[in-house]
């Protein structure tokens, strides 16, 4: 039987929470889920996660958070992130950092299914390779399952390309996240992973990537910071379905899904 996956982008503040409470189960019936995965890291206010925050995403049907450079926003990640096996962070981060950057979870039919983020370095924080930590995280997580989905939280298509090539055939999926605008390029690559830059974002599309667009708009021309904060109109849910050979681990189809709320 074939293992079916959705991952939900983004995940931006309380607008992207109340979405997904709302309809996240008629997605799931529709194309018959299994698991369900979302990135979490700017669920608390656009910024970062709380435990009250990750619990409510749980609670709505969500079986793995990944998340990113943001996931430190909130203070009381770092403690919870020790605590919570369902929350993953990026492997790449420098030894001694909390929490984990995989985790298996099970399917209702009990299937694992391991979960990998990883973060990139083009623009962003100077991390250890996502490469060689991708080569090392999936050599002990092939031991226990051959299903393996990787979120790489990355701002360059570039990266993003260059790790979905570089994985392909070793992995289930490598999906994108970070830049919350979904992209068009979703396919299985000829070693038999799926690949999307980018999922998007779950949140307010009136905005710039989420966030008010008066404020944004001025932080750009005026060169200064600028307090942002979470847009309310035009919520939508920007996600990816992708079903999985159990037996290999390959992926089978992947559908790129955009439902507004
Ligand atoms: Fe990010």
């Amino acid at each position: 039987m074939p293992v079916k996956l959705l991952f939900v982008g983004d995940i931006v503040g309380k607008p992207g929470r109340e979405a997904l409470s709302r309809e996240l189960h008629r997605i799931v019936d529709r194309h018959m889920i299994d698991l369900v995965i979302a990135n979490g890291e700017n669920a608390a206010g656009g910024f970062g996660l709380t435990v009250e925050t990750a619990n409510e995403l749980f609670k709505c049907g969500i079986h793995a958070i990944t998340s990113g450079n943001h996931i430190w926003d909130k203070k009381d990640a770092l403690d919870f992130i020790k605590r919570e096996g369902r929350l993953v962070r990026p492997a790449n981060y420098p030894e001694g950092t909390p929490g984990r950057g995989s985790t298996v979870v099970s399917t209702p039919g009990g299937t694992k299914v391991a979960v990998l983020n990883l973060e990139g370095r083009v623009f962003m924080n100077n991390l250890d390779c996502p490469f060689r930590t991708a080569d090392r995280e999936i050599a002990q997580l092939k031991t226990i399952t051959p299903i393996i989905f990787v979120d790489f939280h990355a701002e360059a298509t570039s990266e993003k390309a260059s790790l979905g090539w570089y994985l392909d055939g070793r992995v289930s999926a490598v999906i994108g996240t970070h830049t919350h605008v979904q992209t068009a390029d979703e396919r299985i690559l000829t070693g038999g992973t799926a690949y999307m830059t980018d999922v998007g974002m779950t949140g307010p599309f009136e905005s710039v990537i989420g966030v008010r667009k008066e404020e944004a708009i001025e932080k750009f021309i005026t060169q200064r910071p600028s307090k942002f904060e979470v847009a309310k109109k035009d919520i939508r849910i920007n996600a990816v379905a992708i079903q999985i050979d159990e037996k290999t681990g390959l992926a089978l189809g992947i559908e790129r899904i955009s439902v507004p709320c």
